[in-house]
Parts: structure tokens; sequence; C-alpha cells
């Protein structure tokens, strides 16, 4: 028998080498690299299967070639659509990733489910009577959704000949195996050669595919970075599992911006798409309370009114401690530095926590301003008014200064019945007249403090 070839992968990033490293040169990462056997046979499976005439791809004129625009598939899911830039596009490969529990095979069943055109669901996870369970809580009808529980590329490929479905999906890529690569499921040949197979398919098929894919503990998915180089368009479904919100975020998309984001809310009966997601971030509240701010942020496109919520204490223990949740911690200190040094309120005893309501992250500077204001008042015990809303970035100089995309915020604070919103006087273009809720400019910190606490 001849010997099998094999090469060293590393687990972390897919780069080869003929012997074992400790240390991988490419990505730097320490004890990835694991000995795979080589792929022996050159024919693809996709080709075996389908038995197909052998023609070489031709080069095509550019205005010949037509253009699938058009033909997007709606997924009869607001939020997936609006991530994917319209719709799902025929042939397209999408890589979903997110940490185990998170929802990935509930949200793709729920697709499958919703669909009204032939689905594969293909898992090789999970039992056809588990999968059977999940989807009676569910409210799709399912009437085209077939289900397969299998874990062998080929024979894959051969039900999807049998049954021609118009959409597949993989649950997941991990425990798929390809008789042509050797080494056992989930490693980066196997990852690598079924993706690899799938792409070709849907490229040859226009059929298009969902791979769900795994993440490893520092939250990229599992596999080679190549995977994520092969597919078209890779969606992550992140959240925190305690708390029932999930945001699905492109970051990757050659057919849309990856800047749209998708909002869910777990319930016992599956994902709840939040198509006005400001109204649930905001917390009822009643009477109003020290501490609490609202900032009108951006994630995407779209505009979010989020609480943000501060406790200012005296410090117990003479070092004072600084929790945020939410939120940048380097940034929080800084503002608290800058409060201190601009506007002169005592910050350096003081314990403060911040928390951004709903379990949601912030990126966006426009926050900077509602951070401030929930601080001091917290630290004042003077409640903001609950009709009043912030935009705005802070700068060290303790200046307040112009965020993108201002009219959106307002047009967004106006439609939550917002009485005001505070702003940097620096915007340039702005028609502040042409709104109904008061449009509040200022130049520093200390003049927006004056404002709010008289
Ligand atoms: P799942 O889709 O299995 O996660 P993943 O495929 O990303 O690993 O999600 C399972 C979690 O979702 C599980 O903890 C239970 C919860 N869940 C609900 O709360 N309601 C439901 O209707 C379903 C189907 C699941
Ligand atoms: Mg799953």
């Amino acid at each position: 028998m001849a010997k099998k070839k094999t090469a060293f992968f590393c687990q972390n990033c897919g780069s080869q080498s003929p012997k074992w490293l400790g240390k991988c040169p490419a990505c730097g990462e320490w004890n990835t690299y694991v000995e795979e056997v080589l792929q022996t046979e050159p024919t693809p499976e996709w080709a075996a299967t389908a038995n197909k005439d052998k023609r070489a791809t031709r080069p095509v004129l550019l205005k010949e070639i037509k253009g699938t625009e058009l033909l997007r598939l709606p997924s009869g899911d607001a939020e997936l659509d609006r991530v994917l830039g319209g719709g799902i596009v025929p042939g397209s490969l999408v890589l979903i990733g997110g940490e185990p529990g998170i929802g990935k095979s509930t949200l793709m069943l729920q697709v499958a489910m919703e669909l009204n055109y032939k689905v594969l669901y293909v898992s090789g996870e999970e039992s056809e009577q588990q999968i059977k369970m999940r989807a009676d809580r569910m409210t799709g009808a399912g009437q085209q959704c077939y289900i397969l529980n299998e874990t062998s590329l080929s024979a894959i490929f051969r039900q999807i000949n049998e049954i021609n479905p118009d959409m597949l999906v993989i649950d997941s890529i991990q425990t798929l195996h390809s008789d042509l690569a050797e080494s056992s499921p989930g490693s980066v040949s196997q990852v690598r050669q079924c993706t690899g197979e799938i792409l070709k398919f849907a490229k040859e098929t226009h059929i298009p595919v969902f791979i769900i894919g795994h993440i490893t503990k520092d939250g990229m998915i599992a596999g080679p970075k190549i995977l994520e180089h092969m597919v078209d368009t890779v969606i992550q479904f992140e959240g925190d599992r305690h708390l029932s919100y999930r945001l699905l975020r492109t970051t990757k998309n050659r057919f849309g911006s990856t800047s749209e984001l998708g909002i869910y809310e777990m319930t016992s009966y599956g994902l709840r798409q939040v198509s006005n997601p400001s109204e649930i971030l905001i917390s009822q509240r009643e009477g109003e309370l020290s501490g609490i701010s609202i900032a009108a942020t951006l994630e995407g496109n779209r505009t979010l009114l989020i609480e943000v919520q501060s406790l200012v204490s005296t410090a117990a223990y003479g070092t004072a401690q600084r929790s945020s949740t939410g939120f940048d911690g380097r940034r929080l200190n800084m503002l608290l530095a800058v409060l201190e040094k601009r506007t002169g309120f005592r910050m350096g005893n003081q314990d403060v926590f911040l928390n951004i309501a709903g379990g949601i992250r912030i990126d966006d500077p426009a926050a900077d301003l509602a951070v401030c204001a929930s601080v001091i008042s917290s630290h004042q015990e003077i409640p903001v008014h609950e009709k009043i809303c912030f935009a705005a970035e802070v700068g060290l100089g303790g200046e307040i200064r112009a965020v993108n995309r201002i009219e959106n915020r307002i047009t967004e604070a106006e439609k939550l019945g917002f009485d005001a919103i505070y702003i940097s006087q620096f915007n340039k273009g702005l028609d502040s007249g042409k709104y109904k809720i008061k449009v509040r400019k200022f130049g520093r910190l200390d003049e927006v403090f004056s404002d709010l606490m008289g």
C-alpha cells in the first residue's frame, strides 16, 4: 500500500507545513499544528455525483452575463433579509457563526420552515426527533422543509440529486466529512475540503447554501480563516446568553453592506423579530431616577435609542472601582477624567458602575454625552428628564463634538416621542427648525450640565 501523504496544519489559521511546528509562523499561535492526511484523489465529489458533461469554463463577455440582482429570494424574515442586503442571493454561500446555544440552529430551522419553497436542512448535530421537537415549538408551517440527518458529504449530495431542493442548510460544517480528505471531521483539511465542495455546488446550481459554523473561545469561526475567504457572506449571531436579545451582524458581504444589523428576541416559541428595537431597549420606569440617560446611537444603518445607566457612590475601600458593561472601559475612564478636569466634579474617590440596558454593546462615540450625563446625574442625584436624549461625542477638552448622520438620530428621537435632543453646535448644515423635537446645541460639557441641572 502506498504510504499516505500527510502534512501539518495550523488549527487556527490553516497554514500548512511539512513538519510539526511549535509556533505557527503565520498567525503566531502556539501548539496549533496537527497532522492531517492530505487529499489523495483530485476528482471533486460534486462533479462525481452530478453526472454532467465535463466542460471547462470559458470567458464570457461581461455585458452578456445575466444579472441576478433582481432575483433575490425573500427569506420571510425581515431581519435576516436586511442583514443579507435585501434577501437571499441565488448561489450564494452564507456562513453563520456564533457561540454554542446562541440560537443558530433555531434561526436556520425557523427560516427553513417559513419559506414556501423546498429547503433541505442537513443536521449532523441533532437527530430528526430532536429537530422535530424544536420545530413543534415554533410557528412556521414547514410544508416544504426536508430534514436529513447525515454527515457524509457524498451522501448529502446524493440526496440533493433526489429531492432537488431550492435551498440548503448545513448544521454544522464541523460535523461534515468528505471521503476525499482522510482526517477527522472538524479538522482544517476536512472543513476546507467540504466547504470547497459546497461552494462549487452552490455556484454551479445557483442554489443558496447556509452553513452554520462553530466559533472558538476567542470568538473566531473555528477552522481555517480561509473558510471566511471562501464564502460570500459571513454573519455573526451574538448576544448575551442570559439575556433574550440576539444580534445578527455581517462581517463580510459580497452582496450588500456590512453595516446592517438584525435584532431578535429569543422566546419560548423561537426567535421573534424585533422591528422597533428602541422601544424595548429603553426600560420602563416609574417616575424619574437619577443616573439614567438616553443615547441616540447608530448601529450600522439603524438608529437605536439606548438607555445608559450609572451608579456613582463614594468608594468604600479607598481605591475607586470602575466597571462598565456594554461600553468600553477605557473610554469610560477617559470620560471620567474629562469630567474631573473640565467640569470640576470630583470623581477620583467615587466608584462608578456603568451599564448599557438590554445587554447591547455600543461602540458609537455619539454615546459619550449620554454617558457623561448619566454619571453626573447619579453623582448629583438629580434625574435627567426622561424625555431628553443625547447624541454627541465628548473630546478631551470637554468640548461637545459633532457626530455623523445627526438627522437620522434626531428623526428617530422625534418618532419615539422625545421632547428634546442635546447635540453639538458644530454639526454642519443642519436645519434644526424643521423638527418638532427641540434640538438643543452645545459647545462645552459644563454648558450642558448647567442647563440640565439648573
Ligand atoms: P440553538 O439554536 O440550539 O443554538 P446553537 O445552534 O447556536 O447552538 O439554541 C438553543 C437555545 O435556544 C437553547 O438554550 C434553548 C433556546 N430556545 C428557546 O429559548 N426557545 C425556543 O423556541 C428554542 C427552539 C430554543
Ligand atoms: Mg446548533
